[in-house]
């Protein structure tokens, strides 16, 4: 069987951490077909480690489907390891991520970790951030003032249809940023009133990205 670039990002990572893992640990777990691919190799090591928190409902049942033990963050210290995916990546490890809308809790369990794996097709990697339009989860009833600010900044913002998080918001897509200085527009952004963040991951980016193609795995670290 072919293995996808997808698949060899999550085999990397696993061949990475394996050797790292411990009965008690409990690894954070992203969301999106890459980090699923993840889940579905780690699956075989489930006895290796304790279990994982997931960034989202959808991640939650791929990890209770594969028999791992999900675990609250509320209920644990630092993680060791936060594993998943990204829309694009910069040279700094700097990221957009979001398109699966899953962008808060992501950056909630990417906080508390201490190594960031970053797993992602090597087209991911770009110069300058901002091709992919920037996934922004705002409160419901503050879509179209942010939307407004989010213009004054430059942007194109779009609302996501018939999308509601997992924590019951809407999520924007600003479109036609070039991301230059992604420290201060995540900082922007985030200074937005009824903002609940945004997937600009620059003040926690990735420490590891590994970018796969049909040509092998890429190991770049900040
Ligand atoms: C989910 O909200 C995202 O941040 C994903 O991690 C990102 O969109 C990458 O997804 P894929 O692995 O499906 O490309």
């Amino acid at each position: 069987m072919n293995t996808s670039p997808k698949q060899a990002a999550a085999q990397a990572a696993l061949e990475l951490i394996l050797p790292q893992l411990k009965r008690e640990m409990v690894l954070g777990i992203g969301t999106g077909s890459t980090a699923n691919c993840f889940i579905d190799l780690l699956a075989a090591h489930k006895q290796a480690f304790a279990g994982a928190v997931a960034s989202s409902e959808q991640s939650a049942a791929r990890l209770a489907a594969q028999g791992i033990a999900l675990y609250d963050l509320n209920d644990l210290a630092q993680l060791d390891f936060y594993i998943d995916g990204a829309d694009e990546a910069d040279p700094n490890l700097c990221l957009i991520k979001g398109g699966g809308g899953a962008l808060t809790r992501e950056k909630i369990v990417a906080a508390t970790a201490k190594t960031f794996v970053c797993i992602a097709e090597a087209h991911k990697r770009v110069e300058v951030l901002g091709a992919f339009p920037l996934p922004v989860e705002v409160i419901p009833m503050a879509c179209a003032y942010v939307m407004r600010e989010l213009t004054q900044l430059g942007a194109k913002p779009l609302k996501r249809a018939d999308v509601v998080t997992d924590n019951g918001n809407w999520i924007i897509d600003a479109a036609g940023l070039a991301i230059t200085q992604p420290l201060a527009l995540e900082a922007q952004v985030n200074a937005i009133t009824g903002v609940v963040e945004s997937g600009l991951f620059a003040s926690r980016r990735a420490d590891i990205l590994l970018l796969a193609s049909h040509t092998g795995v890429v190991h770049l670290e900040c």
